[in-house]
């Protein structure tokens, strides 16, 4: 049997994740031992309170709510007390103490990240983060080493299982938004409070740790347009379907050219029409999905599990094993890079297609009087429908045919989002236009 050199492992937080994380170190600590080159010692676990009721049935005697003593005998600790305070504070306690440090919690890395970073790379210490971004899914270490050597053009992923479960419901079972998010609820995929899912900041922070890997570029959080899916209607949903599109709460991270003509990156959240041919068309229930778009390997998918105690568990337990690995082995591991150091641009600089319903007058000219909107602002068309509402719908008769109103929906090219913003205002404000039912951006197409 192989002797093993041991590494001081130390636990904060001792929720759905560390809990699993702590049972499958005990469980399998002989396996990951082979794999890490190193004894993985668990040393203790912090926890605010001794008595709280967890998941898991582990040693009473590992856990501690002296976490700062717990640090600072650590080779290794794992964070996965989540929030800002105290884990910013404990992992810089980490990083200045020599450990290396794996996390999971990407509020702290979207709001902090350079400052960690900064920290890791003071003192040669390692910041693991795979956890942080889509839970099971290897996106972080792919973006970060594998495809180190390629140009990243884009990502874009549906990283939030929440909005997902809610959006598939409503397309596939035909619920409302409220009766999915009820559901998603009793589930425990949302929160008591599902704002932080719903309304898109999960997925904003994610997105700005993609980004800045992506790009090596460090984008704010503060720079990443966000849209939730609050506004998401069942209409919406159901046109969508009709029209070969699937309605997704997707996070997009892009290179771009500005109109000066230089290099850019841009990061949103909001929801898109995607095609139902395209691979994160089929990505159903709480599932998580990231498309790679990069630029000498292609197309690249990542699938799975976005959240779930064990399922992240295993992220955390790879990088655990990488740190054990470093440690035993020594080397400089890696660095964060943002060297490109590339303009963030804002939301305007964004260029994609859209759909947009307008509901309409049904007279003559009223075609070429929205076609001539569009064209002021170099919104060029692609696809034009027009379905006439009968006179006497929801219950009411038009005795003049003048107020008869027809829906359109207009698939566009290509155009700048600051293009498309001016020509729904003016949209809005035009006579013959009754109301633009809804505008939906087209990804993946
Ligand atoms: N609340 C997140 C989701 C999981 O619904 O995907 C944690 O990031």
């Amino acid at each position: 049997m192989i002797e093993y050199r041991n590494v001081k492992v130390a636990l904060l937080g001792a929720g759905s994740v560390g809990s699993q994380v702590a049972r499958l170190l005990l469980e399998q600590g002989d396996d990951l031992a082979g794999r890490a080159g190193a004894g993985l010692e668990l040393t203790g676990i912090a926890v605010r309170d001794l008595d709280a009721a967890r998941d898991v049935d582990l040693p009473r005697e590992l856990y501690t709510t002296d976490a700062e003593s717990l640090i600072l005998g650590a080779d290794i600790v794992v964070e996965l007390i989540g929030g800002i305070e105290p884990a910013r504070t404990f992992i810089l306690q980490a990083l200045n103490s020599g450990a290396d440090v794996v996390t999971g919690n990407k509020a702290l890395l979207a709001s902090h990240g350079p400052e960690l970073f900064a920290a890791a790379e003071q003192v040669g210490a390692q910041l693991y983060y795979e956890a942080a971004v889509a839970g099971a899914i290897p996106i972080i270490r792919p973006l970060r080493e594998s495809l180190a050597g390629d140009r990243i053009l884009r990502v874009m992923g549906i990283v939030n299982g929440t909005t997902n479960f809610i959006l598939d419901r409503m397309d596939t079972l035909g619920e409302s938004l409220d009766d999915a998010l009820a559901i998603a609820t009793d589930l425990g995929y949302a929160e008591a409070d599902p704002t932080a899912d719903i309304e898109g900041y999960d997925a904003a922070q994610k997105a700005t740790i993609l980004a800045s890997l992506a790009f090596h570029t460090s984008v704010p959080l503060a720079a990443v347009h966000r849209e939730g899916i609050t506004g998401v209607t069942h209409a919406q949903v159901e046109a969508a379907r009709k029209a070969g599109f699937v309605v997704k709460l997707l996070a997009i991270c892009e290179r771009l050219t500005d109109d000066d003509g230089a290099d850019g990156v841009s990061a949103r959240v909001h929801p898109a029409l995607v095609p139902l041919g395209h691979p994160l068309a089929a990505v159903h229930g709480a599932k998580n999905a990231v498309f790679v778009e990069a630029e000498a390997a292609g197309d690249l998918m990542f699938y799975g599990a976005g959240a779930g105690g064990v399922e992240t568990a295993s992220a955390v337990l790879g990088d655990l094993v990488s740190a054990a690995r470093r440690h035993i082995i020594g080397g400089p591991g890696l660095a964060e890079s943002t060297h490109a150091n590339l303009r963030v641009l804002p939301m305007g600089s964004v260029s994609t297609s859209y759909q947009i319903a307008l509901d309409v007058a049904d007279q003559p000219g009223v075609l070429a009087t929205v076609a001539g909107i569009l064209a002021g602002h170099g919104v060029s068309v692609e696809t034009v429908e027009q379905t006439t509402v009968p006179k006497e719908s929801a219950g009411v008769t038009r005795a003049d045919p003048a107020e008869a109103t027809a829906t359109l929906i207009i698939g566009t090219h290509r155009a700048r989002e600051s293009s498309l913003a001016r020509t729904v205002a003016d949209l809005t404000t035009e006579a013959v236009v009754n109301s633009v039912t809804s505008v939906l951006r087209v990804e993946g197409a």
